[in-house]
């Protein structure tokens, strides 16, 4: 017993100070199973549950880089053609109830076997040829009894470890976090507690919303802020298409409809529900370790945060008629704008930093 309460406070000393607090501003989320934990971070690395064993999932939802990929505007996949949607973040997705820009997936159960099957994303012909290739690994056979007490491997239970293992990738107990919910009245600066309350001013936390006591940056709803409309107006912009592992190159939508990949409209929440009034809507993201997930929106389709700025300033793209009334024309006065990049910044957990910036804290 002693020696156990000694093991626990040297454990708790080697571990930095952060770390006992990476869930504060979080709400109170159920811990999966260790061993499927284990089991699912195994397949979640693993290429060769890919048709053709190029693709895993952090291939697209890159570790190093919170979990998306800053490199590429849409993800690209298996036939090296760009997908339409950008990969989300999948830090806190254990937080998020409908699942996909646009929702249609109600569970990470659910969503975990669709880019297995889904041909431009890991292209395997069914779910029961990814059972049967998981099957034949005998690495996965000690895991898979130790996660579900049988050696043999289902389409439930790949989903289930997947989902267990996604469900530990929570990072919260950034600066604001910590100032905001912890106390802490010096761990967010006066630059960033300014920007806090230009954030509520200009209208973003009805959407972005926080709460008396955790925060999801996000009300969970769809909203078209016009961004589709803007992307499909503006249009000609390049599309990333990768030529060789690592070799990408940009191709201009012209070429691409000329090759027949051509970038389809995407409606968004409507094509799951069918609603005017979800017309090019997409669901809210969380604004947690945004300064590292860029590119931003559905469509990757603004760089930088700056630009994100850009967009809010103008009013969205009015010219869409279906767009959010909540999306306006605002001010932002050069000192607002420097508050703001400052509290969107103060959302970074330091656990979600790749471990060559966490030493430096930024
Ligand atoms: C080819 C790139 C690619 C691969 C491989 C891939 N994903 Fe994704 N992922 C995406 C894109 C793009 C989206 C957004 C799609 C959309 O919204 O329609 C996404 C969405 C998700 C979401 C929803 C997140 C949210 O916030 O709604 C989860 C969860 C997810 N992926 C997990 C996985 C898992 C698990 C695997 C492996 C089995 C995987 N992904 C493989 C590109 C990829
Ligand atoms: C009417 C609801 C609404 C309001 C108000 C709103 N947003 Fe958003 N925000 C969204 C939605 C929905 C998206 C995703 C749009 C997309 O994917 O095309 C988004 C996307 C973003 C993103 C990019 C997130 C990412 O992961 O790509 C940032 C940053 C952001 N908003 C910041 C703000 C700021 C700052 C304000 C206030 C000036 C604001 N938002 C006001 C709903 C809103």
């Amino acid at each position: 017993m002693r020696r156990a309460l000694l093991a626990l406070v040297l454990a708790a000393s080697a571990v930095p100070v952060f770390a006992a607090d990476a869930t504060l501003g979080l709400p109170p989320l159920p811990s999966p199973p260790a061993a499927q934990v284990a089991l699912g971070r195994e397949l979640f690395f693993d290429r060769r549950l890919s048709a053709n064993g190029t693709l895993s999932c952090a291939m697209c939802h890159v570790p190093e880089q919170a979990f998306t990929v800053n490199e590429t505007r849409t993800s690209v996949g298996m036939n090296g053609v760009s997908l339409r949607r950008n990969a989300p973040t999948l830090l806190n997705v254990a937080t998020v109830e409908r699942l996909f820009h646009d929702g249609r997936a109600a569970s990470l159960e659910e969503q975990a076997l669709q880019p297995l099957v889904h041909p431009d994303e890991m292209a395997n012909t069914s779910a029961a040829a990814v059972v049967a290739r998981v099957n034949a690994l005998p690495d996965y056979r000690v895991p898979l009894r130790q996660a579900f007490g049988s050696a043999r491997a289902t389409p439930q239970r790949l989903a289930g470890a997947l989902a267990a293992y996604q469900r530990t990738l929570l990072a919260a107990g950034s600066p604001f976090d910590r100032w905001h919910y912890g106390g802490e009245a010096q761990a967010m600066d006066a630059l960033a507690q300014r920007g806090y309350a230009v954030f509520r001013e200009r209208g973003c936390a009805d959407c972005h919303t926080v709460g008396a006591r955790h925060a999801l940056f996000s009300d969970g709803g769809f909203h078209n802020t016009g961004t589709r409309a803007r992307s499909e107006s503006l249009g000609e912009q390049p599309v990333d298409v990768v030529l060789a592992p690592g070799v990408t190159t940009q191709v201009t939508p012209e070429t691409l409809r000329i090759i027949g990949v051509a970038d389809a409209p995407d409606r968004g929440r409507h094509e799951v529900t069918g609603r005017a009034s979800d017309l090019r809507a997409f669901r809210t993201p969380s604004l947690r370790n945004i300064a590292l997930t860029a590119p931003y929106m559905h469509d990757g389709s603004l760089a930088t945060l700056d630009e994100v700025l850009d967009h809010y300033v103008r009013g969205g793209w009015p010219a869409d008629p279906a767009q959010d009334p909540r999306i306006r024309p605002i001010v932002l006065d050069a000192g607002q704008r420097r508050a703001l990049m400052a509290f969107l910044g103060a959302l970074t957990s330091p656990s979600a930093l790749p471990p060559s910036r966490m030493d430096t804290g930024r």
